[in-house]
């Protein structure tokens, strides 16, 4: 398949960073074709500007500022997302990416007032992400990021598109074990894909 990575990290020595190499490493090694998306590497904007929320509805002229990406997401057939938790939130530059390139005409269409999902090329969604806090900590926060993966990305994709979604929660009090084995674990999902 070819895969669509959207990496989200501005450190190049930080987990994610060692996460987002396994993935990348462990689809091609797969025989997958990858198209990885370093966020901060490509210099993507996240800003939706005054002009881009005026026209937002406006297909075609709405992908104008971010055509190459939106070309990138049309042309996936999977999406494997790397990312730490934020604000129990995405870094702003991931969430602007959902922003500005999720657009009508790309990822939905407006019918009648409702919603209609254009992204069914995508056939399987990943998801790697990391926390500071525990698990408890985050499901009582509601943990919105992984609500977003399970329900609302997924349901742009395929409601029952496959999904694999792999965490390491409590980052903050994480060991070399515990980091070791969530890459060997990431590599071997990566794998298997
Ligand atoms: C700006 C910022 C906000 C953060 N907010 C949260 C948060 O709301 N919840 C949480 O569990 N961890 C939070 N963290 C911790 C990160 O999730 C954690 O540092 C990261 O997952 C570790 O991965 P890294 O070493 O690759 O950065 C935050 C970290 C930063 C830098």
């Amino acid at each position: 398949m070819r895969v669509l990575v959207v990496y989200c990290h501005p450190v190049e020595t930080s987990f994610n960073a060692a996460i987002h190499a396994e993935v990348v490493a462990g689809l091609t090694a797969a025989g997958h074709e990858v198209d990885d998306c370093d966020l901060y590497a490509e210099g993507f904007s996240p800003v939706l500007t005054r002009e881009e929320r005026l026209g937002y509805h406006d297909i075609p002229s709405n992908r104008a500022g971010v055509e190459s990406w939106c070309r990138r997401l049309e042309a996936a057939e999977a999406l494997v997302i790397v990312s730490p938790v934020w604000n129990f939130g995405w870094p702003a530059m991931l969430k602007g990416f959902f922003d500005r390139v999720f657009l009508p005409g790309v990822s939905f269409e407006m019918v009648d007032g409702r919603v209609k999902p254009r992204l069914r090329h995508i056939r399987k969604l990943g998801a790697v992400m990391t926390y500071g806090a525990h698990r408890t900590r985050a499901f009582l926060a509601g943990d919105p990021p992984r609500r977003i993966v399970r329900r609302v990305l997924r349901a742009q994709i395929a409601p029952l598109a496959p999904l694999v979604h792999l965490v390491h929660y409590d980052m903050n009090r994480s060991t070399d074990v515990t980091r070791g084995n969530f890459l060997a674990r990431v590599r071997a999902e990566m794998e298997k894909f």
